[in-house]
């Protein structure tokens, strides 16, 4: 039924500061993202996921949320946000926001008064703890952005917990306060029409407070030897967790909240070993989430057509009854074409195979136009994630640079100095140039989203007989009304004479 459009269905990412200017600010702003849906409508997409706009000191830009009911200035007002979803709707466009629940900004009101005293109406929200008796952290648990997962706090004299920067303190989910807010907080964006959200690592709102007490010791390691430097803990991988239950009620609970809006759900799993595992458990059953994207293809230095079938063969074997979102390219990572080395056709075939897979397609901004990773100076960094790891790891940025339009000013992005610089290599790029040029990688994309929105096999049909024929990736997509197999070559390969991608209608 109607409510069903992402099964199945193309989801176009805006990362709303590097999309349009329109106030000269030199960062992107909604009514940029307004003014560029009819683009976006334009491709035969189903919906856009907008990344973070909330209130926000912008230190993990955007997803360290101060006011979750608040569009920050940066991005212009609520009116903005109202126009922008009322041209998305005319143009039939769903709108899906980012929902950073796990966490807040150190500068949320909630935070402020949580970290006042030991007993406020807010003390317990976040999650506290008190130092071990020689004064360390509570136990070995680890951030994802490096380091401890406790920030020593001298007022209550207590750590709290944070997943990522300690200015992005873990909300205490145990907390049926602090889920009534945030399920009120959704119904609030529900009322002001949108159509879904993307829920940011959604197997992390729970932390295990009998693990946070009784961390897992490595071999041979005493009770007291459980700083994180000599026995660090990824505890988000919940190897040992039992709080996931207690995760899958609360997606319960957000459901019940959605579904009378008919809205939905993608989630983000935040896993590497058992991605496929939670997969079946948030999206295998009805009424938890509708849809997680996973990390398959948004890692590794390449994709052949063998690891495809790894995949999905681990897929049907763990997660029969799953519906992921594939994705591979985000804002989080090396933009594909850079990290698989792909010249210009061979990113063709893997569009072409991202769009006939079963389940759902994230697409990111800029892909379609085949964008490569922008490689910029130390001195032009901004995510801290990448400042404080350089050079071993070069940050976040390079994926997130603006969109190219035109050959106007900085791409026709802003007439300002832009938050990030325009690669001249994207300059070459822009969406002008390759409206222009029917063999564009921007023709190409729009050319695998009909196909997908024509053929109903790929939208919901089987997928089977999944092969590898050295770089050559078939697949079948089937149901009651036709049969369609797709082939690709998967390689940089192009001397093979192989084609590089077929879509055959067997039958229907
Ligand atoms: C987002 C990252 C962010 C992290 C912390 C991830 O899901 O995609 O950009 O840094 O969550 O919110």
């Amino acid at each position: 039924q109607a409510g069903d459009w992402w099964r199945g269905g193309i989801i176009y990412q805006i990362y709303p500061r590097s999309f349009q200017d329109t106030t000269g600010s030199g960062t992107g702003d909604l009514g940029g993202i307004a003014q560029r849906l009819p683009y976006v409508a334009s491709l035969g997409v189903d919906a856009v996921w907008i990344s973070p706009f909330f209130t926000s000191p912008m230190k993990d830009f955007g997803y360290d949320v101060a006011d979750y009911q608040g569009i920050d200035p940066l991005f212009g007002t609520m009116e903005d946000f109202d126009w922008l979803i009322a041209s998305a709707h005319d143009l039939g466009l769903k709108v899906i926001i980012d929902l950073v629940m796990s966490h807040t900004s150190d500068r949320h009101s909630w935070f402020r008064e949580s970290r006042a005293s030991r007993a406020n109406p807010k003390s317990d929200w976040y999650v506290w703890a008190d130092p071990k008796p020689d004064g360390t952290a509570p136990n070995n648990w680890l951030s994802m952005f490096g380091g401890s997962a406790w920030q020593w706090d001298a007022r209550r004299e207590q750590y709290y917990l944070h997943n990522f920067l300690s200015s992005q303190p873990d909300l205490n989910f145990h907390n049926p306060e602090v889920q009534q807010a945030l399920l009120d907080m959704a119904r609030f964006w529900l009322d002001r029409g949108v159509d879904g959200f993307r829920l940011d690592v959604v197997n992390y709102y729970f932390h295990d407070r009998e693990l946070r007490d009784n961390p897992p010791l490595a071999p041979g390691l005493r009770k007291a030897d459980t700083a994180p430097a000599v026995n660090p803990y990824n505890h988000q991988s919940h190897k040992f967790s039992k709080s996931q239950p207690e995760n899958v009620a609360f997606l319960e609970r957000f459901h019940q909240t959605i579904a009378p809006y008919g809205a939905s759900v993608v989630g983000e799993i935040g896993d590497s070993e058992r991605a496929l595992e939670l997969l079946e458990v948030y999206t295998g059953t009805p009424g938890r989430v509708q849809m997680s994207y996973v990390f398959d293809f948004l890692s590794g230095t390449d994709l052949t057509a063998a690891r495809v079938v790894d995949v999905f063969d681990r897929l049907t074997s763990q997660a029969p009854n799953a519906w992921p979102c594939w994705a591979m390219s985000n804002h989080d990572v090396v933009r594909h074409i850079t990290r698989w080395s792909l010249p210009d056709q061979a990113a063709k075939a893997y569009a072409t195979v991202l769009l006939c897979l079963r389940g759902s397609v994230c697409l990111y901004q800029g892909e379609e136009l085949g964008l490569p990773e922008a490689e910029l100076r130390h001195e032009e960094l901004r995510d801290p994630y990448g400042i404080e790891f350089w050079p071993e790891f070069k940050g976040r940025d390079g994926c997130r640079t603006p969109m190219v339009w035109d050959m106007g000013v900085n791409g026709g992005f802003s007439t300002s100095q832009p938050w990030l610089p325009v690669p001249h290599t994207h300059l070459q790029r822009t969406v002008v140039a390759q409206e222009a040029d029917a063999q564009s990688m921007l023709h190409h994309y729009r050319w695998a989203v009909g196909l997908r929105r024509k053929h109903s096999a790929l939208r919901g049909g089987t997928m089977t007989d999944v092969m590898a024929e050295g770089p050559v990736l078939s697949f079948r997509r089937m149901d009651d009304k036709q049969t369609l197999l797709i082939r690709a070559n998967l390689s940089d390969d192009e001397a093979s004479g192989l084609m590089p991608w077929q879509v055959q209608i067997i039958e229907g």
